[in-house]
């Protein structure tokens, strides 16, 4: 039988329930439309009341916890973007809204499904030609045979995606790498965002994310071009023009290595560097140049670490010099010969 206290107590409990219930619909979530984009990195949501404090949190594996900074629009949305962090070892994500005094979270995950090891590694870029990109990848160690990988890239952070449409296969036929053509006119603060993914018959394959390459970082320059020596009794003068190139650097912000060596020597010269010029040149004293010496160069950003190819080899030295030298044993030898001459002559004469 149920003792009047125990009554009692019982509705204190059911009315206690009930206004905790209250105080709960109260106070739902106020994140609402949580929306994820996976490939570009933004997480986005909105708040259906005020809420005081916002937090994006991204966990991943071996990694401090990240917290970018949340963008705030006026109608109560929301944005956290990571672009510059990698997920392709998977990533946790929370929401932490605090509203009316009281923390509301929410989370998702970013998995990576398929074989571990099944996806491809090792990526990179480089644009050439003005307007060229090659990338490149390898296999993972654990792709299936009949791997088949799959390459998107956009050119800002809300550019349109593209998948790769001319793609470079190894000797079995597997795909490692992308050649683009006529990529978008160039701003200097071009970033290029890539995605590679693939498909398979025996399992899912594991995607690769990339941090976006800095198109001015990745591009590989031309060879110098118009390489030229003259020669003036005293110097030979190396002259070459600086190359075309996509983005707009200062031609002083190129560094150029300057190769000169000795035909059949076994030591080697000294390289030499030197800082672009608006017109490039670089003497060398005539007197230091005995024989046949050939002559390249090749480019780079000061701050960088690509070279260009090289220019091709020219000569210089010996034939010109050397001509040079049978002038002079020639003219001697026609002036002596000469001068002979005209001694039999008045030799002859006097007699
Ligand atoms: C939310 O904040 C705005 C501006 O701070 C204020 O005008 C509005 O009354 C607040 N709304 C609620 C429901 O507290
Ligand atoms: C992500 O969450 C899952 C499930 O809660 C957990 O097992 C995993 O360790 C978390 N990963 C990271 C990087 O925090
Ligand atoms: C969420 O925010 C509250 C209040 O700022 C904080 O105490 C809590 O540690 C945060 N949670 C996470 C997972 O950072
Ligand atoms: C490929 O990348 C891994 C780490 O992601 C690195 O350890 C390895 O040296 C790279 N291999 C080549 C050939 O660059
Ligand atoms: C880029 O890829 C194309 C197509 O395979 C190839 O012909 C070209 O030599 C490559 N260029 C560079 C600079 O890697
Ligand atoms: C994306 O594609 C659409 C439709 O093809 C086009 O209208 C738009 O200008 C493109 N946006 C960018 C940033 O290229
Ligand atoms: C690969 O990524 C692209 C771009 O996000 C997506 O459209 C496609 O469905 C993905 N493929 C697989 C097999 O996950
Ligand atoms: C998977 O098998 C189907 C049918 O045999 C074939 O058309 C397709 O190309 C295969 N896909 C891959 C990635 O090998
Ligand atoms: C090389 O010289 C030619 C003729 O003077 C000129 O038209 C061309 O632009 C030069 N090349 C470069 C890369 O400056
Ligand atoms: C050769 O060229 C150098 C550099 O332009 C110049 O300083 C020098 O006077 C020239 N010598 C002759 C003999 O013209």
């Amino acid at each position: 039988m149920v003792s009047p206290l125990n009554f009692v107590s019982l509705l204190v409990l059911v009315n206690s329930a009930c206004f905790v219930d209250s105080q709960l619909a109260q106070k739902e979530s106020p994140i609402i439309n949580t929306k994820l984009d996976k490939r570009k990195k933004i997480l986005t949501w909105n708040s259906r009341r005020n809420v005081t404090q916002q937090e994006c949190i991204i966990d991943i594996p071996f990694e401090d916890p990240i917290r970018p900074t949340v963008e705030v629009s006026d109608d109560n949305s929301y944005a956290c973007t990571f672009v510059n962090h990698l997920v392709h070892r998977g990533a946790n994500l929370t929401v932490n809204v605090t509203a009316d005094g009281q923390v509301y979270q929410e989370f998702l995950t970013i998995p990576n499904p398929g074989k571990e090891g099944s996806g491809g590694t090792n990526l990179s870029c480089l644009i050439y030609n003005i307007r060229f990109m090659n990338c490149s990848w390898m296999p993972g160690p654990a792709a299936p045979a009949d791997v088949s990988y799959h390459l998107y890239m956009w050119a800002s952070l809300h550019g349109n995606v593209s998948e790769c449409s001319w793609y470079i296969l190894d000797s079995t036929g597997t795909r490692v790498g992308c050649h683009f053509e006529n990529l978008d006119e160039p701003h200097n603060t071009d970033n290029y965002f890539f995605l590679l993914n693939g498909t398979s018959n025996e399992t899912a394959i594991q995607f690769l994310d990339s941090i976006p390459f800095v198109g001015k970082d990745i591009e590989k320059y031309n060879p110098p071009a118009n390489v030229s020596v003259t020669y003036n009794v005293s110097y030979y003068i190396i002259r070459w023009d600086n190359p075309k190139i996509r983005f707009h650097l200062s031609h002083h912000i190129l560094c150029y290595e300057v190769d000169v060596q000795r035909k059949g020597s076994v030591s080697k010269g000294e390289p030499v560097f030197q800082r672009g010029e608006d017109e490039n040149k670089y003497l060398l004293p005539g007197a230091t140049v005995t024989g046949e010496h050939t002559l390249r160069v090749r480019v780079r950003h000061a701050y960088g670490t690509m070279w260009s190819d090289w220019s091709a080899a020219c000569s210089f030295g010996f034939p010109e010099k050397d001509f040079g030298r049978f002038l002079v044993i020639l003219v001697g030898l026609l002036v002596g010969a000469v001068a002979l001459f005209s001694m039999g002559l008045m030799f002859l004469c006097k007699r």
